[in-house]
């Protein structure tokens, strides 16, 4: 009792006291109560948390006997109710979310309010709570309880269950939080709002995202630059039409506002650009990065490279590439590969094989996505010859094709009617060990049915269905017609409900062959639907394009 001033003193007896054998209790909370009277909450804390995360404690028992012990000195050793906010938020340190609950009661009922920044302990650690599926439910549930006892929830308070509806995806209840914020007197800051707006873009709804940034800045609060930025990508990379507007309106606000746009967000604003074929204002922005003193990176020139391309102007592309290397960055597998594929898609091969000579002498490694390149290249071109020499010296080379290089060989073959050879790269596929995707199976059985090899078509078809793969419809009118064509009725007519259950575009010579059919079956009314099914579908089928990819 003497020394209970002498804070300093009575925690090295303590300490003391406590390495010799086990420490009363009430010796601790006598400490903990003189801890907190002489301004070392900090103290008192570790104190009471110490006690608590031992394991193996019967906590029913310890925390009565804990609240007991507490109550029984508080008046003698320091009266001041923070110990009591202490104890809760060494209970939630812990994790014992139902105690801190239970003590929350037992303070109210002697009129004691435990304060909103303890409480804000147990909604964020609840909210967090990952072992417990219920736990932001937990965090709900206290958030609309607790201010009928009292607690006045604060702006920290708001941000963590803001935070938590956005994880739940409930980012439209967390918006309308901001609102009811307000009418509490209690305002939305910064946090609150990018929350809302990052939940929003990660949604994918760019709309509302940009909405609530304006609202924000009405406010008269400054956007996190990682917020915006992450904005401006995203409208970057929709690159729809309007979008990008928007991209390069807030671009501006954030020059404007003086935050620094990164390098991330020009070259997404860069490549927005160029896919949308604006070369000339990529140029101007890059000279505006340039100004800003922000270096170029590869991705910037890549995706000025690709724009370029994509515009069908190849020698600027090509210019820009020597640019580069003036400035010291060097292109890489990206760079090649994109001017590769703008010299095959032009039909020059020369060229292209040229580049990627270049590319091998420079010691950049060639990508899948060059090889497919070059093979999409040669066999547009019908130089089919060449894009079995290309498979070969990949296979050589140890460099493993995938799905898509044979799809190009095999398409170019089945179209020139060569099923044999079709059927040679197939099997060098599988011997290969690659698996064959959607686009394989449509490739073969439209060339197949075509040859009328419908035996190989069917067994196809079967393996494809097995795979969870389905047919195209170019696929199937041509399946459908080549099973016809072998008086293979039942096959085909389960193939055209199938179809038309899909609600895929049947051909109208398939119509007419089951128009026939049924008529010669006498079947009146079915011939009627057909007929008005026909007549509905070639309608609509004017404003339909093919979209069909192989
Ligand atoms: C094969 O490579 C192309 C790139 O040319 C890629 O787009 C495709 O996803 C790859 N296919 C598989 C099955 O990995």
């Amino acid at each position: 009792m003497k020394i209970k001033y002498d804070y300093s003193l009575v925690f090295s007896f303590f300490d003391w006291a406590r390495l010799r054998k086990d420490t009363t209790l009430e010796a601790r909370c006598i400490v903990i109560h003189i801890a907190v009277a002489s301004k070392n909450p900090k103290i008192a804390h570790e104190l009471t948390y110490e006690f608590w995360k031992k394991p193996n404690l019967d906590i029913n028992v310890s925390f009565s006997n804990f609240f007991e012990q507490l109550v029984y000195t508080f008046k003698d050793w320091g009266s001041d109710p923070l110990v009591f906010d202490i104890f809760f938020q060494a209970l939630v340190d812990v994790g014992y979310f139902d105690e801190a609950r239970n003590l929350f009661d037992k303070m109210l009922s002697y009129g004691v309010v435990i304060s909103v920044d303890s409480c804000n302990c147990l909604l964020s650690r609840s909210s967090n709570n990952m072992s417990d599926d219920g736990g932001i439910e937990t965090a709900l549930k206290i958030f609309s309880e607790f201010p009928e006892m009292g607690v006045c929830w604060n702006t920290a308070s708001y941000n963590i269950i803001i935070h938590a509806l956005c994880r739940l995806d409930k980012v439209k209840e967390a918006q309308s939080l901001l609102l009811q914020m307000e009418s509490k007197g209690c305002f939305p800051d910064v946090i609150s709002y990018s929350t809302v707006i990052d939940g929003y873009r990660r949604a994918g709804e760019l709309e509302r995202a940009f909405e609530v940034v304006e609202e924000m800045i009405t406010k008269g609060l400054k956007p996190n630059p990682f917020t915006y930025n992450s904005i401006v990508v995203l409208l970057c990379k929709n690159g729809k039409a309007g979008e990008m507007k928007k991209a390069f309106a807030l671009h501006n606000k954030m020059v404007q506002m003086g935050l620094t746009p990164n390098i991330v967000t020009y070259t997404a604003l860069v490549d927005g650009l160029c896919k949308r074929g604006e070369v000339e204002t990529a140029n101007e922005l890059l000279q505006e990065m340039c100004g800003k003193g922000l270096q170029l990176n590869t991705c910037t020139f890549n995706s000025l490279i690709n724009g370029l391309c994509k515009a069908g102007n190849i020698k600027q592309a090509v210019k820009m590439m020597e640019d580069m290397e003036l400035a010291k960055l060097y292109p890489d597998a990206i760079t090649y590969t994109t001017l590769i594929d703008a010299y095959c898609k032009a039909g020059e091969m020369v060229r292209a094989h040229d580049l990627l000579r270049e590319m091998l002498d420079k010691g950049l490694q060639p990508t899948i996505v060059t090889f497919n390149v070059l093979m999409n290249g040669f066999c547009m071109l019908g130089m089919l010859e060449d894009g079995k020499r290309l498979l070969n010296w990949m296979l050589e080379k140890g460099i493993k094709p995938n799905a898509t290089t044979y799809n190009s060989l095999m398409k170019q073959y089945s179209i020139q009617n060569n099923m044999k050879a079709t059927t040679e790269i197939y099997r060098g596929m599988n011997t290969q060990g690659v698996m064959a995707d959607s686009n394989t199976y449509n490739i073969l059985i439209k060339g197949h049915s075509k040859a009328r090899n419908m035996k190989e078509a069917c067994y196809l078809h079967g393996e494809m269905v097995g795979k969870g793969f389905s047919l195209r419809a170019t696929s199937y009118n041509l399946f459908i017609k080549g099973l016809y064509k072998k008086k293979k009725f039942a096959e085909a007519k389960k193939l055209f409900e199938e179809m038309r259950r899909e609600g895929l575009a049947v051909d109208r010579e398939i119509y007419n062959i089951f128009l026939d059919l049924n008529y010669d079956d006498g079947n009146v009314e079915t011939t009627l639907e057909l007929c008005n099914e026909a007549i509905e579908k070639s309608l609509v089928d004017k404003n339909t394009k093919d979209t069909d990819q192989t």
